[in-house]
Order: structure tokens, then sequence, then C-alpha cells
């Protein structure tokens, strides 16, 4: 209760203890400090070459604001809780800086766009990292993907052993989900990239303003339309939200992919010492304790993007402090995807995939389907040629007793279930073979693969 408020004309008693401890945001909102102040800058060039206020006092005001950034930047800023919250602590210091000619920065501008404009710049910033921190996730799988070409490993669906693919096409699903992820924060960033300031409170400003220029002073593309949209709207940072949920789910599903191939049971994949860690009593553990944190920290996104939806659900026009509410679940979002990212990458860049042990799970009855392709290519009816291959498994698995795997069946005991087969029967009991002829567009043959590295090398910077 000890400062005196800014707003605290009318106001004939001092703020109860409680409400300032509840109602202060400063304890997170230090956060757009930076921003706040390099709005204020554009702010005060702008009231100044307008002539709202005296071109002096406009240079004393960005001065002071300069001083101020210097000593946030070194940590040596003072923040006060009584001071509500980014924006009054540093108006208020400015004011203490250089007199009552700081009280001329609040002119033509009232909190409500400026927060608004602040969390703007600083949305614009990180979303813009998130996106490079995408483009070198698509880089890590791309290499990931060349390196690994000439592995073959079984594709799943049920997790059952289905079809046989080359690793590298994982990779490459991977890279086509990341980069909608991208594609979407690109689309989201022009609508994060609006001016609100100018807006005053909510119906505009009586002073002889020019948005325009503020808009370019800050790097903003886009003057907002409406005032009363422009304070009160909080949709494209939902979208924001939503984009960091959708790439934390991407996220998430693919460390399931890499905590399971790291099973001993499966042995798919090593990962690198520096990127696990032990367990106290158990020595033989090494643990993928960062995909399992990259899965387990989806829920706070998730959390993220409800906690917004339904801040805003009730909200009349035009701003409310609700609306307050609106930067920790953002902060948490950022700071979560941002690492989650980060994760995957390392994740991607260090992982050893185990050839044998993946050729080894690819072989086998995998390639029964295409052993009956076979005969079907030679005419026999789709229907008939399963229930030849399927007595082919029943023989090597039963009649033999020695629960032999399909490779190796000889062209004398193939001849035996029809005569349709030939020398090169043989040659496509390979899983190689058998991935080599999913030759179509967008399958995992060697080629085609070949090709969508191709395509991916002219869009990524390697
Ligand atoms: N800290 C507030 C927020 O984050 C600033 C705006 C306050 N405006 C007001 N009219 N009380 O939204």
């Amino acid at each position: 209760m000890s400062e005196k408020k800014l707003w605290g004309g009318r106001f004939s008693e001092g703020t109860d203890e409680f409400v300032e401890e509840f109602t202060e945001s400063i304890s997170f909102d230090k956060e757009l400090a930076l921003y706040d102040i390099k709005g204020s800058i554009a702010h005060a060039k702008m009231l100044g070459k307008q002539g709202i206020i005296p071109e002096k006092d406009a240079e004393k005001i960005i001065e002071g604001l300069k001083e101020i950034e210097k000593e946030i930047k070194e940590g040596k800023f003072q923040w006060k809780k009584e001071l509500e919250d980014v924006h009054m602590n540093i108006e208020k210091a400015l004011i203490e800086k250089i007199g009552d000619v700081g009280g001329k920065l609040h002119t033509g501008r009232s909190r409500n766009d400026q927060v608004i404009t602040a969390f703007r710049l600083y949305l614009k910033t990180e979303t813009q990292n998130i996106i490079n921190l995408i483009e070198e996730l698509k880089k890590a799988l791309l290499e990931k993907a060349e390196e690994t070409v000439d592995i073959v490993m079984p594709a799943y669906t049920h997790l059952q052993r289905a079809q046989p693919i080359r690793l590298a096409h994982y990779f490459l699903a991977y890279l086509e989900m990341y980069n909608r992820d991208q594609e979407r924060f690109k689309d989201n960033l022009g609508r994060i990239d609006q001016l609100p300031l100018g807006s005053g409170a909510l119906a505009g400003v009586d002073f002889p303003i020019d948005r325009e220029f503020v808009a370019k002073e800050l790097g903003f593309s886009f003057v907002m339309r409406n005032s009363l949209d422009a304070t009160a709207s909080r949709d494209s940072i939902i979208e924001f939200l939503s984009n960091a949920s959708i790439c934390m789910a991407n996220l998430s599903r693919q460390s399931e992919d890499l905590i399971i191939w790291n099973s001993t049971e499966f042995s798919f994949v090593e990962l690198p010492d520096k990127l696990t860690t032990g367990s106290s009593i158990m020595p033989q553990k090494k643990n993928p304790d960062v995909l399992e944190l990259i899965r387990g920290k989806v829920g706070r996104v998730y959390g993220d993007l409800v906690a917004l939806l339904t801040i805003v659900k009730g909200l009349p026009m035009a701003y409310n402090r609700d609306l307050q509410e609106d930067k920790e679940p953002v902060f948490d979002a950022v700071k979560t995807l941002k690492g989650s990212i980060i994760g995957m990458t390392k994740i991607i860049e260090g992982l050893k995939p185990i050839k044998e042990n993946m050729e080894k799970a690819a072989g086998g009855f995998a390639l029964a389907t295409d052993l009956a392709n076979y005969l079907v290519r030679k005419g026999m009816p789709f229907r008939q040629a399963h229930h030849v291959v399927g007595s082919i498994v029943g023989y090597l698995t039963k009649e033999t007793k020695e629960n032999r795997e399909l490779e190796s069946i000889t062209l004398e005991e193939l001849k035996k279930f029809s005569d349709l087969f030939d020398e090169d029967a043989l040659e496509i009991l390979s899983p190689y073979a058998v991935a080599d002829a999913r030759n179509s567009f967008g399958g995992t043959a060697k080629n085609q693969i070949l090709e969508q590295i191709e395509y991916w090398k002219k869009r990524i910077n390697v």
C-alpha cells in the first residue's frame, strides 16, 4: 500500500493489501518489459512528431526509457508489486527518473492497447523463434533420413508388424508433420503481426495520432482496423496455443515411437548416453527421460489452450481484467514447446538405429503378402493366392516342425504349392525387395525416398 497509484486520483483510501496481491501481474508479466519499452519509445516518437507533446519532451522520455531498458537488462531494476504490472512499473520509474514530463508518455494511450501491443511484439518474436527451431528439427530429420535409406524395418499398424519400409520413410513422415506445424505458425504469424496501439481504452483516441508511423517503427505489417477488436480479442493468440498443442501432439507421438524402439524388447535404436539418465537403484537402466518428458509436457500445453479458450468465452465486449490471465498460459506454452522441439532435435541427431534388429524384424512372414501378390501377377485370383501362401506358412511353421522363416523356403518346396512359382519368386523374399516393390508416388521404394529427400533438400537450408 506504500506506493501512490498512477491511477489513484479519485480514490480516498489505499488499496487493500489482499487486492494488491491478488491483482498484481508483475510477478509474470515482467517477461514483456523490453517489448513494453519498445512500444513506449515508438509511441513517444509519434507523439513528438505529431506535435501532440513537444519534441524535446518526447526526446527526454525516450532517453529515460532507454536508461530503464539498460537497468532491466543488467538486472538492476527494482520491480514493485504495489505497482501492479510491468507497464506501471516502467512508467512510474520513468516519472521518478525524468520528472513530471514522464507523465506525458501515456497521452493518447491506454493500458488496454499498450498491454496487447507488448504481448503481440513478444509473440511475434517467439513465433519466429519456434519456426526457426522447427527448421532445425526438419534438418535433423532430413539428415537422418539420408543416413537410413538402406535400412529396412517393419512398419506397424495396430502395433502389429504390417509391411517392411525403409527407415528413411519414417523420418520423412515426421518431417512432413513438423513442416505442417511450421506452416501453421507462419500462417498465424500474419495475424499476430498487427498493431493494436492507437485504439485507446476501447473506442479510439482523441488526439491526431499516426498509427501507420507507429506500426513502421515497431515492425508491424498491419494496423488493426477496429479499436474494440484490437483491445478485446485474443483469438489469434488462442490460435497460437492451438498450433502449439498440435505440434506438441506430434512431438509426443514420435516420443512414444522412440521410447518403444529403445526398449530392450524392440532394441531398434540406441539413444546417446548424454541424452539419457540412469536409475539410482537399477544399474542396467538407461532411461529415455527427455522423450518421456516431451510426452508428459503435452498436458500443460493442452491445458494452456483450454485456459485461454475458457477465459474469453463469456467476456462482454471490450477489455475485462480477465484478460490479464492470457499471459501465463502463453509463456508456459512457449517455454514448453521450445524445450520439446530442442529435445527432439537432439534425440534425432544422436539416434543410432540398430540395423540388424530392424532388418530381422522386417523379414519373415511380413513378406507373405508379397508372395501372394507374386501369384496374382502370374494370373492367380487373389483369394486363391492368399490361400496358397497361407498353406506355405502352415507348412513352414507346423509341418516341418522347425518353425522356419519364409526366406528359408526353396524353389522345389514352392513348386509343390503352385507351379506358377519360378526362380524369381525367391528374389522377392527379401524385405528390401518388398519395400522397393512399393514404387507408387509416396511409397517406400528406394527411388521414391530418394526423390523425397531431393524435394526436401531444395527446401531446407542444410
Ligand atoms: N495488467 C493488465 C493486463 O494484463 C493491464 C491492463 C489493465 N487495464 C485495466 N483497465 N485495468 O491486462
